[in-house]
C-alpha cells in the first residue's frame, strides 16, 4: 500500500497541511463516506490537523476538540466533516447509541481521534494518519488503506 511521510516542524506548517489534505479528499470522487483514522499520542496533534482542515476549506469558526460530545460537524465547501474524538468513549456500544451506522453511510468526510477505543464498530479507514512528535516537530506517516486512500495520498 501507498505510504508518504512528512516532516511538519511547526503548528502553522501542520494547519497548511491540513489544507492540502482536505483539498486533495475533495477532487476525489468518492460518492461514499471517506473515513481518515488520525493515531498519535495526546497532544500529537491530531486535533490541530482537523482545524487545518476544516478552516482550511473555508470554516469560520473555532473547530474545538469533541472530546465529550463524541462528535462535531461542520458544513464547508458543500460536504460534511465528521470529527470523533472517541477518546472517553467507555462502552463502543455508545456508538450505536448515537446511530454511528448513519454518519457513514453519507457522502461525507470523517476524521476520526483514537479509532481504537470504536473498533468493530467503525468501517476500515482509506487512510490512516499517523503522528509522532518531539518538541514542535512532528511527522506524519500517511498509509493508504484502500483505493480512494490511495488516490488522495498520491496528489499530495
Ligand atoms: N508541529 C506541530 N503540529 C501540531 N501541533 C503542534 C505543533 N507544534 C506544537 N503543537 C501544539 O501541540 C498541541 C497539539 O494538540 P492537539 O489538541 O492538536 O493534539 P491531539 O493529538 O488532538 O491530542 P488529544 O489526543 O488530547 O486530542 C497544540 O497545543 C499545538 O499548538
Ligand atoms: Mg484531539
Amino acid at each position: 500500500m501507498l505510504e508518504s511521510t512528512r516532516y511538519i516542524p511547526d503548528e502553522s506548517t501542520m494547519l497548511r497541511f491540513g489544507k492540502k489534505l482536505a483539498e486533495n479528499i475533495l477532487q476525489v470522487q468518492a460518492n461514499r463516506a471517506v473515513i481518515l483514522y488520525f493515531n498519535g499520542d495526546l497532544g500529537a496533534g491530531k486535533t490541530t490537523l482537523t482545524r487545518g482542515m476544516v478552516q482550511g476549506l473555508g470554516h469560520q469558526g473555532k473547530v474545538k476538540s469533541p472530546t465529550y460530545t463524541l462528535v462535531e460537524e461542520y458544513n464547508v465547501a458543500g460536504k460534511m466533516i465528521y470529527h470523533f474524538d472517541l477518546y472517553r468513549l467507555a462502552d463502543p456500544e455508545e456508538l450505536e447509541f448515537m446511530g454511528i451506522r448513519d454518519y457513514f453511510a453519507k457522502d461525507c468526510i470523517c476524521l476520526i481521534e483514537w479509532p481504537e477505543k470504536g473498533e468493530g464498530l467503525l468501517p476500515p479507514a482509506d487512510l490512516s494518519v499517523n503522528i509522532d512528535y518531539y518538541d514542535d516537530a512532528r511527522n506524519i506517516t500517511l498509509i493508504a488503506q484502500t483505493t480512494l486512500g490511495e488516490q488522495i495520498l498520491r496528489q499530495l
